[in-house]
């Protein structure tokens, strides 16, 4: 098998055979128990999540309690962890438990995924623990081991790159895939720590990590966050004169687009009105408006949503320049933003 993951399974497992950490949640694989430590490890840390969980399971020791609960005593159980919709989702999943399942946790990942507050990877933490089910269950930490043992450089923060990930870990998962999806997170935990504190002398990977051999540890996984682009409403004309001439103009020679020309445009959505009057103020005698469509283009750090209109306009002046649809595509090149309004349909 075409999978370099395959090389991590069984000094994984061996590992984790000794270094296994005993946590409250691990006494049993009772489903309750892995189901409420999982949705509490989700943003805090281990050794903060301890002491909650211990209190949280002797207040509320199964399904049934939980689904009773009321609400103020659920929420001060939870006090000091943060997100209460986790709580408030736990509560909800173990009602539709006693409600719809006669009281019998789900006990496939498909079957756990239809409850409230339960993602990809509790569903597979839950299935693969308790149930043994095959199936994977990864979170920040196993990506960043993978990316490290295989040498990715890929961008992990993707969702295309955990997807490729989880398959490649499918593959090569063992019959125990509940202990390796445990180990491989624990590994993450304690020891491939992120940026430059890993703990590589400690390591049951190391002889067979690429991060390792290439001394890429603190680079490895690449994380990089999608820069929030910004939204811009731009109103498109399409002046269109009698002789069949289309308005172009030249784009300042900075900034976006610097020196292309392009179909005017001005920023926000335009009513009629308000296009007539812009038109006016170019010195433009509107004789009809017709909507085009609406249109996006996504640029670096902005995204352009427009609206196109043509607008046939008499007395063209010499604001603008007017050119032949011919001259148009060969000359003047527009920018692909506004290639969705320069079919030149109507009249033309
Ligand atoms: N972090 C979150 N869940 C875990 C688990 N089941 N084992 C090890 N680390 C974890």
């Amino acid at each position: 098998m075409d999978n370099y993951l395959q090389i991590i399974v069984s000094p994984l497992l061996k590992w984790y055979g000794t270094h296994r950490r005993e946590l409250p949640w691990r006494l049993d694989k009772d489903p309750y128990h892995v189901w409420v430590s999982e949705i509490m490890l989700q943003q805090t840390r281990v050794e903060a999540v301890i002491r909650y969980y211990e209190r949280f399971i002797e207040a509320l020791p199964d399904v049934k309690s939980l689904s009773r609960v009321p609400e103020d005593r659920l929420l001060k159980l939870w006090e000091g962890l943060g997100y209460y919709s986790r709580a408030r989702n736990l509560k909800k999943a173990a009602e539709i438990i006693m409600c719809d399942c006669g009281g019998v946790f789900p006990d496939t990942f498909a079957a756990l995924m239809k409850l409230p507050g339960v993602g990809e990877y509790t569903a597979g933490a839950v299935a693969s623990i308790c149930f043994g089910e095959k199936v994977t269950a990864v979170d920040g930490n196993v990506l960043r081991v993978a990316a490290r043992v295989t040498g990715s450089r890929e961008n992990v923060l993707l969702p295309a790159v955990k997807k490729k990930t989880e398959a490649q870990l499918l593959e090569v998962l063992p019959d125990d895939a509940g202990a390796f999806n445990e180990a491989i997170m624990e590994l993450g935990e304690t020891v491939c720590l992120p940026g430059g504190a890993a703990k590589c002398g400690e390591c049951p990977l190391r002889g067979v990590c690429s991060a390792y051999r290439e001394g890429l540890t603190g680079e490895l996984p690449v994380r990089v966050k999608r820069i929030k682009r910004r939204q811009e409403q731009r109103t498109v004309f399409l002046f269109t004169s009698d002789n069949g001439r289309v308005a172009v103009e030249k784009r300042p020679d900075k900034g976006l687009l610097a020196g292309m020309y392009q179909l005017p445009n001005v920023e926000g959505f335009l009513t009629e009105q308000e296009i007539c009057a812009a038109a006016e103020d170019w010195g433009l005698q509107v004789r009809e408006i017709l909507f085009l469509r609406e249109a996006k283009h996504v640029f670096t750090h902005l995204d352009w949503l427009m609206k196109g209109y043509q607008v046939k306009v008499a007395r063209p002046d010499g604001h603008f320049l007017w050119v032949t649809p011919d001259e148009c595509q060969e000359k003047y090149a527009l920018p692909t933003a506004l290639k969705h309004f320069a079919s030149f349909p109507t009249g033309l």
